[in-house]
């Protein structure tokens, strides 16, 4: 396939007239490449059923794990699910943002689109480039996370450039992600309470701020056990795992480093917050070093974590560690995200 290529930064004459062509294509059920303010999507028009079962071939995934469709203005759900005074309270909040939110379906959503579920995944993202692409393609766009499956989700152009090109009808090439992380999404369960499926920017405290009964799904930060069946299929995935192995470290700074340098394989790297850094590069044992970002950055180390992750494969490491994000704020994301990188393996040296 002949993949199309534009670069889109602003709203320029160009770009508009490239938007144009980005937004038919998805109306002739073909597969464009967007950016959003979390990670790129790979999307398709989500009422035909042809476009997105290409979606999921593209991808290389499991079509019984249902797409996310994403809508230029939060009314625009109507068409497509039977939304809630709470369902506009929290778009009056998030909305265009990071937040996902799981209504029941409308016949309009073809059973594909939403892996045979009743419900399905709505999403307004901020991204500007994102929105006017769905303006134009005058439907909702369907999209997973425009990654191979087994990868982590794209967060720059470059990374969409490397798994998808020859792969999709057009790749829109912009900023890296804002965010880095994908959106929260949460499952409207009734009138007066929410429950968390995946943590994202779009934090607990931040939905306390609209419902204050927010349950966390088990899987957010258990594994799951075998023969459970997750509340969202894409929950029981191993995702986001690097080629070596990744082993968290909950310790504090001398220990952390003590744990790293003290690993006798030749190939180690460490994924490190900026203050460490130093350290591990006037140590004698020689390891690579991925700066995370500050200790208390967590709205950076979110930015920078799949990116390293990506590095990393690029090298034949025997193992990398990284710390234990918190489990409050944004950190919850980073845990979620990260446990599954690593299988759940986790040194504990905390007392
Ligand atoms: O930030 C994001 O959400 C990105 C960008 C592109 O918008 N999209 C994204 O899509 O992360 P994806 O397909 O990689 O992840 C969507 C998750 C999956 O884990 C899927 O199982 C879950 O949403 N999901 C989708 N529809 C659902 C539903 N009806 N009920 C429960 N979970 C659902
Ligand atoms: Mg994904």
């Amino acid at each position: 396939m002949n993949t199309k290529i534009f670069e889109i930064y602003d709203l320029d004459e160009k770009s508009r007239a490239e938007l144009d062509i980005a937004g038919d294509a998805v109306k002739d059920g073909k597969l464009v490449i967007f950016p959003t303010e979390t990670v790129y999507g790979l999307g398709a028009d989500a009422t035909n059923p042809t476009a997105v079962k290409n979606i999921y071939v593209a991808k290389g995934r499991p079509s019984d794990n249902p797409l996310i469709i994403h809508i230029s203005e939060p009314h625009e759900a109507e068409r497509y699910a039977y939304t809630s005074t709470l369902y506009y309270m929290l778009a009056e909040k998030f909305m265009p943002g990071p937040l996902t939110v799981i209504l029941n379906a409308k016949d309009t959503v073809p059973p594909i689109t939403r892996g045979g579920l009743d419900t399905v995944a709505v999403r307004c993202p901020s991204s500007i480039v994102a929105r006017e692409l769905i303006k134009r393609a005058g439907v909702a766009v369907a999209a997973p996370s425009a990654n191979l499956s087994g990868t982590p989700s794209p967060t720059s152009s470059e990374h969409v450039i490397k798994d998808m090109v020859g792969r999709v009808d057009v790749i829109i090439a912009s900023a890296e992600c804002e965010i880095g992380l994908e959106s929260t999404i949460v499952k409207i369960e009734s009138e007066d309470s929410v429950t968390l499926l995946r943590p994202g920017a779009i934090t607990v405290d931040q939905l306390c701020e609209v419902e204050n009964e927010v349950a966390i799904a088990d899987a957010v930060t258990d594994n799951l056990g075998e023969g459970d069946r997750p509340l969202s299929p894409g929950m029981k995935y191993r995702h986001y795992a690097p080629k070596a192995e990744l082993v968290l470290v909950d310790a504090d700074r001398e220990d952390f480093i003590k744990t790293v340098l003290s690993d006798t394989a030749e190939d180690v790297a460490v994924i490190s917050y900026s203050e460490y850094i130093a350290e591990f590069l006037s140590a004698d044992k020689k390891i690579d070093v991925y700066d995370f970002g500050s200790s208390d950055d967590e709205i950076v180390q979110a930015r920078n974590l799949f990116s390293i992750l990506r590095k990393t494969d690029e090298k034949s490491y025997t193992r990398i560690y990284a710390p234990l994000p918190k489990k409050d704020g944004m950190g919850l994301a980073l845990y979620n995200r990260m446990i599954r990188a690593a299988a759940h393996k986790i040194i504990r040296l905390r007392r």
